[in-house]
C-alpha cells in the first residue's frame, strides 16, 4: 500500500514509521523544512524509546521517506491520513486551523480515488467538514475515514505495533476494507463503526481514563485524612474486572499533551449542543487541584518554603519521555519560586524541554538526581523515573538539610523508608516520620 502521512508530530510520524515496518511505502509530509531535513538525516525530533532504529531501518529498505511537499507525496498514494495538531485554543475548543490547511492542500493534489483519513483527536464532526473541503476542489471519487489514535508516549512504538484494539469510522466498504486490511496483522480487535462514532470513542476514551485517574486521586485524599492507604484501596478495587487495576495509580494528577487537552474539548464540545458535562468539569477542576497536594505537604513538613531551598526530581509530565506539555512540576515549580523558594531540578531528559518553558535565577539545573539533595531543605519526586525509584536513599537523607522526602507518585515503600531516617510524605498513604535525631543545622 502507499501511504502518505501528513504532520510528523508524535503521531504523524511513529504511526507513519509503524505501517512502513509493516511492508508498506510510506512517505511523511512536514510543513517545517528544517524537520523534514532532520528526519531525512535519521535524526528523531521527539524521545521515544525505538523510534529511532526501527526509522533507519525503514528508511534504508527504501519505504520510508520524508518531504515537505504534500503534492509529491500523494502522487501514488492510496491513503493519506492527516496527523498535524489540533492544540486548544484559549477557551479549550481544539485548533481546527492545521486540519483545514492540510485538507485543503489534499484536495489541491488528489488525482483519483484515495481514502483520506483522519488520525488527529478532532471534535465531532471534522471528517465530514474535511470532506466537504476536498469536495470543493476535487470532482472525483474519494472517501474520508477516522482512524483515531490511542498511543502513549514513551511506550509509543509498542502501542502502535501492538494496539488493544484498532477504531475505524468509515463512510464506505471499500475505505473500511482498505483500513481493516492495513491493520489486520496488528489485532484481531478491529471495530469498524460510523464516522461520528469513531470520533467520539477517541474522546470518550481519554475522558474515561482521566475520570480514573482524578477518581483515584480524591479517593487518595480521603485516604490521608481516614488513615487507610490508597495503594491497597487501588489494588483491591483493581481485582474486579469490572473496574481493572491500571490507571488506579494515585499521584499529583495527570498531566501531557492529550487528557489536559482532550478532557477541555469534550467539556467544549458538549456545550457546542448544550450539555452541560459536570463530570468532566469535576475531572479537570479535582486534576488542577492535586498538583498543590504536594504543596501542603511540603508546608505541612517544613513549614514556611520561603528562603529554602527545594529539590524537584522529574520534570516530564510522566517517565520515558522528554514531554513537558502540562506538567505538574510547571505549576509546582512557578508557585515555589513565586513564594520565595530556591529550587533545585533534574530530570533525566527534559531538562532542556522544560528550561524553554520556565527558567529562572530561582532555580539550579542539576547533573544528577543526588545533586539536587545536596543543600535541599526537601526534596518533592514528581515523576517516577528509574533513576530515583532507585536511588540510594540512605545517601539522599545524608544529602539532605532536612530529612524530608515528598514522594508525588508513591513510589517508595514503608520498609525502604525505614531503612533510612527520612520524614516520608507520599499521596494517600500514611505519613511516615522517623524517630531518628537529627542534629543538623535546620535553616
Ligand atoms: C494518553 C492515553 O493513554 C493515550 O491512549 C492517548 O492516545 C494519549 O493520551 P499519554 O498522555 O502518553 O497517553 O500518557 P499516559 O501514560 O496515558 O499518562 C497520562 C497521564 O496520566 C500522566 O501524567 C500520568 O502520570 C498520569 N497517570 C496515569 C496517573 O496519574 N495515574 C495513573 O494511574 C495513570
Amino acid at each position: 500500500m502507499n501511504i502518505t502521512v501528513i504532520g510528523t508530530g508524535y503521531v504523524g510520524l511513529v504511526s507513519g514509521v509503524c505501517y512502513s515496518e509493516l511492508g508498506h511505502n510510506v512517505q511523511c509530509v512536514d510543513k517545517l523544512p528544517e524537520k523534514v531535513v532532520m528526519l531525512q538525516n535519521g535524526e528523531v525530533p521527539i524521545y521515544e524509546p525505538g523510534l529511532q532504529e526501527l526509522m533507519i531501518k525503514n528508511m534504508e529498505a527504501g519505504r520510508l521517506s520524508f518531504t515537505n511537499e504534500i503534492s509529491d507525496a500523494m502522487v501514488d498514494a492510496d491513503l493519506v491520513i492527516i496527523a498535524v495538531g489540533t492544540p486548544p485554543l484559549p477557551n479549550g475548543e481544539a485548533d481546527m486551523q492545521y486540519i483545514e490547511a492540510a485538507a485543503k492542500e489534499i484536495a489541491q493534489s488528489m488525482n483519483g480515488y484515495k481514502v483520506v483519513c483522519v488520525k488527529s483527536t478532532v471534535p465531532v464532526g471534522t471528517n465530514e467538514h474535511v470532506r466537504g473541503i476536498i469536495a470543493n476542489h476535487f470532482k472525483g471519487q474519494f472517501d474520508i475515514a477516522s482512524l483515531p489514535e490511542f498511543l502513549r508516549e514513551g511506550t509509543a512504538v509498542k502501542d502502535t505495533l501492538h494496539p488493544d484494539r484498532i477504531v475505524i469510522g468509515a463512510e464506505s466498504e471499500q475505505a473500511s476494507a482498505l483500513l481493516t486490511e492495513l491493520h489486520r496483522p496488528l489485532t484481531k480487535e478491529i471495530v469498524v463503526t460510523d464516522i461520528r462514532s469513531a470520533e467520539m470513542i477517541k474522546y470518550a476514551s481519554n475522558a474515561f481514563l482521566a475520570t480514573k485517574i482524578s477518581f483515584i486521586n480524591e479517593i487518595a485524599n480521603i485516604c490521608e485524612k481516614v488513615g487507610a492507604d490508597v495503594t491497597e484501596v487501588a489494588k483491591g478495587m483493581g481485582l474486579d474486572r469490572r473496574i481493572g487495576s491500571s490507571f488506579l495509580k494515585a499521584g499529583i494528577g495527570y498531566g501531557g499533551s492529550c487528557f489536559p487537552k482532550d478532557t477541555k474539548a469534550l467539556i467544549q464540545i458538549a456545550g457546542n449542543v448544550e450539555y452541560d458535562f459536570k463530570l468532566l468539569k469535576a475531572v479537570v477542576e479535582v486534576n488542577r487541584h492535586q498538583r498543590y497536594g504536594v504543596l501542603d505537604k511540603l508546608f505541612h513538613a517544613i513549614d514556611n518554603v520561603y528562603g529554602k531551598t527545594i529539590g524537584i526530581w522529574g520534570l516530564s509530565f510522566k517517565p520515558e519521555t522528554d514531554d513537558v506539555r502540562e506538567a505538574p512540576a510547571i505549576e509546582v515549580i512557578d508557585r515555589l519560586i513565586e513564594l520565595g523558594a530556591k529550587v533545585k531540578v533534574y530530570d533525566p531528559i527534559a531538562m532542556e524541554s522544560f528550561r524553554r518553558i520556565l527558567d529562572h535565577p530561582s532555580i539550579e539545573w542539576c547533573e544528577n538526581a543526588l545533586e539536587v539533595a545536596r543543600g535541599s531543605n526537601a526534596l518533592c519526586l514528581l515523576t517516577e523515573w528509574n533513576e530515583f525509584v532507585e536511588a540510594d536513599l540512605s545517601e539522599v537523607e545524608a544529602a539532605l538539610l532536612q530529612p524530608v522526602l515528598v514522594d508525588g507518585r508513591n513510589v517508595f515503600s514503608i520498609e525502604q523508608i525505614k531503612k533510612t531516617g527520612l520524614n516520608y510524605y507520599p499521596v494517600g498513604r500514611p505519613v511516615f516520620q522517623t524517630e531518628k535525631q537529627y542534629s543538623k543545622d535546620v535553616v
